[in-house]
């Protein structure tokens, strides 16, 4: 038996887009269906209840067009709502928190791990959950990065500022580990590692979430045909030209060859 339908991985912009490169990178068969709410973008400073709305409203969307699985590929997403999403939406759910969590453990020397996100995911104390006792956890908030990966700006003199007076105190609690608790950041990953130095371990969520969503799909017969090109497609609910731009830079040539189509998700849920 096998499942065409395509795998649904959403995010508030381009920061799922990680998620999604590793998604094709390990499941080359499989089509993907992305949807970007750069409509509403940012999601991380927003109340949580609304976030859950606007989450909700996507992931009914996706499920309206008939994905096998939901990928929750934002963090902010699913702090806020990966519970009401995984009851209404009947099809498996599949987050970035516990992937991210589970590889930050292995990785770390000294059991001193840092976990950086937006405003929302950091309030929540998920990471803390995700990981209890099995390291000592610290813990930063990072609100300008995400304005400046969604203007295509990984390293300006400002970005790198603002990266210094995030970063220094977790590098003052003598953390070997930083987990990349925000899918926007991987893409920052040069700036963080030359300001963090290279004995501290990155860890993004991406590959790891690629293996559970592979585990899914294995684990309950939904993989694809085998041969064949899958056929993609990307959605976004602002700007397609502009949101086509940053996708051709983030993921590649995937988004060039299919383009970008703007969709409206809104009200979707009711
Ligand atoms: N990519 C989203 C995350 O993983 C956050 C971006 C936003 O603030 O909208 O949390």
């Amino acid at each position: 038996m096998s499942d065409p339908r395509p795998i649904g991985v959403f995010d508030s912009g381009v920061g799922g887009l990680t998620v999604a490169r590793a998604i094709i990178d390990l499941l080359p068969h499989e089509p993907l269906l992305y949807v970007g709410d750069s409509a509403r973008f940012p999601y991380g400073s927003q109340p949580v209840e609304r976030i859950r709305t606007y989450a909700l409203e996507i992931a009914e969307y996706l499920v309206r067009r008939e994905v096998k699985v939901l990928v929750i590929a934002c963090n902010s997403i699913e702090v806020s709502a990966i519970g009401d999403i995984a009851v209404t939406a009947d099809i498996p759910v599949v987050g970035v928190v516990n992937p991210g969590s589970r590889a930050a453990i292995r990785a770390t020397r000294n059991g001193i791990v840092g976990v950086i996100g937006t405003e929302a995911t950091i309030a929540t104390g998920a990471y803390q959950r995700a990981m209890g006792s099995a390291v000592t956890l610290h813990a930063a908030a990072c609100p300008a990065f995400v304005d400046h990966v969604e203007r295509g700006d990984t390293s300006s003199p400002a970005l790198r500022e603002a990266a210094r007076g995030y970063l220094e105190p977790l590098m003052d609690a003598g953390i070997d580990t930083l987990v990349l608790g925000c899918t926007h950041y991987p893409l920052l990953s040069g700036l963080l590692q030359f300001e963090l130095g290279p004995d501290v371990v990155l860890v993004s969520s991406a590959e790891e979430t690629a293996k559970d969503v592979y585990g899914e799909l294995v684990s309950r017969d939904l993989l694809a045909p085998e041969g064949g090109r899958p056929v993609h497609e990307f959605a976004t609910t602002g700007d397609p030209a502009r949101f086509q731009d940053l996708a051709e830079l983030f993921l590649g040539p995937e988004v060039r060859n299919l383009g970008v189509r703007q969709v409206t998700v809104e009200g979707a849920w009711s």
